[in-house]
């Protein structure tokens, strides 16, 4: 992707808040982050204050290139390097032990920190731009689906936020795969479209298991992506018997599926998803914020296939599923 000159312009004006420790909203290729200066600890609590996180969930830090790392974390494992080689800049944030100086702010008080080269233009200008690493989550607040356009993040953070970069849509949709490379074993703390196959493949070994002792991730909470109208999953097979019997009983549905609609019903939404992972991520947070404006008593979804290349699509739909306030520590 070009950018445009207007585009160089928004990046300098960008950078320049940053540094004056603002908040800027930029895109990624997974999701639209809201950065600050990771190394400005007041900027990195407007963060916390703007999304309503809370202060000890820790936060990844975006560079512009893989040489970077050195500044930010200590004891680098050759796993670290080839993968940043092989996948960065790409969707994959790396947990390694953090450097002395690294802000308690950012890692949440964790011994470790996160760390990823995003794989998209705008985000990398800024960076270069200013010239250090910025912390950024989702650009959404707490709890919500994460943003995968500009107008999302205004909808969610008005004024919250100092300025917002407009790179587009996210191609990919779906935030970072989250490896963790601090202990022993590598181990995918968060799965995304860089698969645990893929990972395990470059590496030459088999990633542990995400049981375990592991570090907080606000991402594993079980309410973490949730639209504010109750989201079913239903299995393939059942969806249009599942959505006739609401339609039964007068309740209204918004249904995300990748068959095509069969019969009319006032009550029925019908969304047809793509039958590709890789699309079907791209879409997944703009449909379902799309449709839970529209006021239905239920979302219902039906599961896509049991494959890996489907992981990350079904790990935020069980999230998008649960219950607030039930399974989820907080939302
Ligand atoms: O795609 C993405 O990763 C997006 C874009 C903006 O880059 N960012 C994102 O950030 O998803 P966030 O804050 O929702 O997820 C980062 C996850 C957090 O859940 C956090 O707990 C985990 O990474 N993480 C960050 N630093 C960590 C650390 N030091 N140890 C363990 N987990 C960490
Ligand atoms: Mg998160």
């Amino acid at each position: 992707m070009e950018l445009h000159a207007s585009t160089h312009e928004d990046i300098v004006h960008a950078a320049n808040i940053v540094r004056r420790g603002g908040l800027v909203a930029f895109p990624t290729e997974t999701v639209y982050g809201l950065g600050a200066d990771a190394s400005n600890g007041q900027a990195v609590t407007r963060i916390f204050a703007a999304k309503g996180r809370p202060a000890d969930h820790p936060l990844i830090v975006h560079l512009s290139a893989a040489d970077e790392m050195a500044r930010w974390a200590r004891d680098i494992p050759d796993a670290a390097w080839v993968l940043a080689e092989r996948l960065w800049p790409g969707p994959l944030t790396l947990i390694l032990k953090r450097a002395a100086g690294v802000l308690d702010a950012v890692t949440g008080g964790q011994d470790t920190i996160g760390l990823r080269v995003p794989d998209h233009p705008v985000a990398l200008a800024l960076l270069k731009a200013f010239g250090s690493g910025i912390a950024a989550p989702p650009a959404n607040r707490f709890g919500r689906v994460s943003p995968t356009c500009a107008a999302h993040v205004r909808a969610e953070l008005g004024d919250a936020v100092d300025y917002v970069i407009d790179g587009g849509s996210c191609q990919v949709g779906l935030e970072s795969t989250i490896l963790d490379l601090s202990g022993s074993l590598p181990r995918v703390l968060r799965p995304g479209a860089v698969t645990a196959d893929l990972l395990a493949r470059i590496l030459g070994e088999p990633l542990g298991t995400r049981a375990g002792n592991q570090p907080r991730v606000s991402g594993s909470m079980a309410s973490h992506y949730a639209p504010d109208t109750p989201l079913r999953l239903i299995e393939a097979h059942a969806i249009e018997t599942a959505a006739q019997s609401f339609l039964i009983i007068g309740q209204s549905i918004a249904v995300l599926s990748m068959r095509q609609l069969v019969s009319h019903h006032p009550d029925c939404r019908w969304i047809t998803m793509p039958a590709n992972p890789r699309e079907y991520g791209q879409l997944l947070y703009a449909r379902l914020r799309e449709v839970d404006t529209w006021g239905c008593r239920w979302i219902l979804v039906e599961q896509p296939p049991a494959l890996a290349e489907w992981e990350a699509v079904h790990d935020r739909l069980k999230r998008s599923a649960s219950i607030r306030g039930v399974e989820g520590i907080a939302s």
